[in-house]
Formats: structure tokens, C-alpha cells, sequence
């Protein structure tokens, strides 16, 4: 079925969080799994040598073999089928000729399209065998992801997802990346709500800034997406305009899941059907 089931609510951004139908959920269902299915099949082609515009390719084959769109293909000038994120890089980092090293970790992050619905999702991959440090930093990341998403239901706040990721990563002494954050979708790629991944912080000027306390209602759909960094949390843009790298080139994680709001609690749609939710893989 490919008709939109929103007849009344055509597929454009507004400020208003959407409440999906349970219908939508099916939709979602679809395309989550296919995006999961698509980094369970390039998890075995991630290897030291291997480049990252070769790991794109794959991408792009899977998608359009799975009659699926790209949504990042077109999507503001952006021509690939994933963002391939390397070490100090926190995200948008653009597949290249470069070959991967033994030691680095990498995000990989694939948004499909199936009938209309927006599957988002990312998973952080080791190429050869990282330092300790860095498994921690990838460890951390997967948790406080995971944190943030258990405490979704209705009735909780957004705020209550920043707040249980802020705890897992600054336990560890790492710091919440405050420039990018998790967004709705569904037949939108980028919607409203904004996700950040912080409670509360103090900014260098002393200023107190508080994620919105937003009630979460059943049929809300949306991303949960921390990037986390081994130092400070500040970004540099680089002249590609789109790779956003630690300023501070300290070591950068995320892991990306599109979930939906349940009656009672939460639906991840992005879950690895083959059970590769962290590295190592095996
Ligand atoms: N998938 C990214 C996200 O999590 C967006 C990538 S947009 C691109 O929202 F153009 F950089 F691919
Ligand atoms: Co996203
Ligand atoms: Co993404």
C-alpha cells in the first residue's frame, strides 16, 4: 500500500508533533527493519582497507534492490546513500576514496524510504581492534542511547530522555554533543519535534540552557540519536559543508533508532533482526 495515511495531513513540516495513527505504526515498522537489515548486511564488509565510498556503494545497491528510496540521496545537495563517520568525526562525514585503519571506529548512518515512511537508524562499527578507550566511549554511547529510550512512555518528557543520557555519558567523563539532535519523522525526514540529548547544561557564558519539558503522547514518532565525545563537546564544521568534527579532534560516538510512542511505553523500529545492536560483532 502506498497511499499516504494521513489524507488530512499532507507530508510537509509544521511545528506541531505529530500523533500518528496505529495504522503508521506498520508503515514505520516496514522501513525500520529495512534500514537495520541494510547495516546488518554491511556490518561483514567493515574492514581495515576497505574504503568508505566501497561500503556506500553497498548501501545504495541494498536499498534500491529492496525497491526502497535513499532519503539522503538529493537531500540538500547531499549524494550519498549514507554518512560514513571516522574517529573525531560526529556525523554528516561523507563517504570517500579513503581506506578504513586498523583501530578506527566508524557510525554509519542509512536513512530508506519504504512506501512513503522514513526508516533512520545508525550503529557504531570497529575496523580491526580499537584501544580500551575507545570500546568504552562505543559502550557508553549504546547505553545512554538505550537509557534515553527506556524511559520513553506517555506522559513522560523529552527532557526525561536527555536527562538519562547526560547521566550514562558524564559518569564516564565523557560530554553530550549540543550542536545536533534527534528529530521527528515518519513521512517527513525531519520534523518536529527536536530531540536534544541533555537535560541541562551551562553554556561558556554562564547562560542555563533546559531541553523543553514536552509531553510525550502514544503515536509521537521520532529519532533518538546522541553523539557523544571522548573530550569537550564543541563542533567544527569543515569546508565540505557537511562533516562535523570534534574541535578538540577527541574521539566522537553515536547510535541513531527511529521509535514510536505506544500506548503503554515504546516501539523501537530500528532493532538489528540479526542481534548486532553493538560492536563487536563477532
Ligand atoms: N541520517 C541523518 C540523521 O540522522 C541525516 C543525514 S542527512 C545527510 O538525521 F544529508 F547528511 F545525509
Ligand atoms: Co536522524
Ligand atoms: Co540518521
Amino acid at each position: 500500500m502506498s497511499e499516504a495515511i494521513l489524507d488530512d495531513e499532507p507530508p510537509v513540516r509544521s511545528g506541531a508533533i505529530k500523533r500518528h495513527p496505529p495504522e503508521a505504526f506498520e508503515g514505520m515498522r516496514k522501513a525500520g527493519r529495512l534500514a537495520a537489515e541494510c547495516l546488518d548486511m554491511i556490518s561483514a564488509h567493515v574492514a581495515p582497507g576497505v574504503s568508505t565510498q566501497a561500503l556506500d556503494d553497498l548501501i545504495r545497491d541494498f536499498v534500491f534492490d529492496h525497491s526502497a528510496l535513499s532519503a539522503t540521496i538529493g537531500y540538500r545537495g547531499y549524494r550519498h546513500a549514507s554518512c560514513i563517520s571516522l574517529n573525531h568525526v560526529i556525523c554528516h562525514g561523507i563517504p570517500g576514496p579513503k581506506a578504513l585503519k586498523n583501530g578506527d571506529i566508524l557510525n554509519i548512518d542509512v536513512t530508506v524510504i519504504v512506501d512513503g515512511w522514513h526508516g533512520d537508524t545508525s550503529r557504531m562499527f570497529f575496523a580491526g581492534d580499537p584501544k580500551v578507550k575507545a570500546r568504552r566511549l562505543v559502550d557508553t554511547t549504546y547505553d545512554a542511547m538505550m537509557a534515553g529510550i527506556n524511559t520513553v512512555k506517555p506522559g513522560s518528557t523529552l527532557r526525561d530522555i536527555g536527562r538519562a543520557i547526560q547521566a550514562h555519558a558524564e559518569a564516564q567523563g565523557f560530554s553530550i554533543v549540543r550542536d545536533f539532535c534527534g528529530h521527528g519523522l515518519g513521512q517527513v525526514f525531519h520534523d518536529a519535534p527536536n530531540v536534544v540529548h541533555y537535560a541541562e547544561y551551562k553554556d561558556r557564558f554562564g547562560n542555563k540552557h533546559q531541553a523543553p519539558d514536552t509531553r510525550l503522547e502514544a503515536g509521537m514518532f521520532f529519532t533518538v540519536e546522541p553523539m557523544i565525545n571522548e573530550g569537550k563537546p564543541d563542533v567544527k564544521l569543515l569546508k565540505d559543508g557537511w562533516t562535523a568534527v570534534a574541535r578538540d579532534k577527541s574521539l566522537s560516538a553515536q547510535f541513531e533508532h527511529s521509535i514510536g510512542v505506544t500506548e503503554n511505553g515504546v516501539e523501537v523500529f530500528t532493532t538489528s533482526p540479526a542481534g548486532l545492536h553493538k560492536p563487536p560483532y563477532g
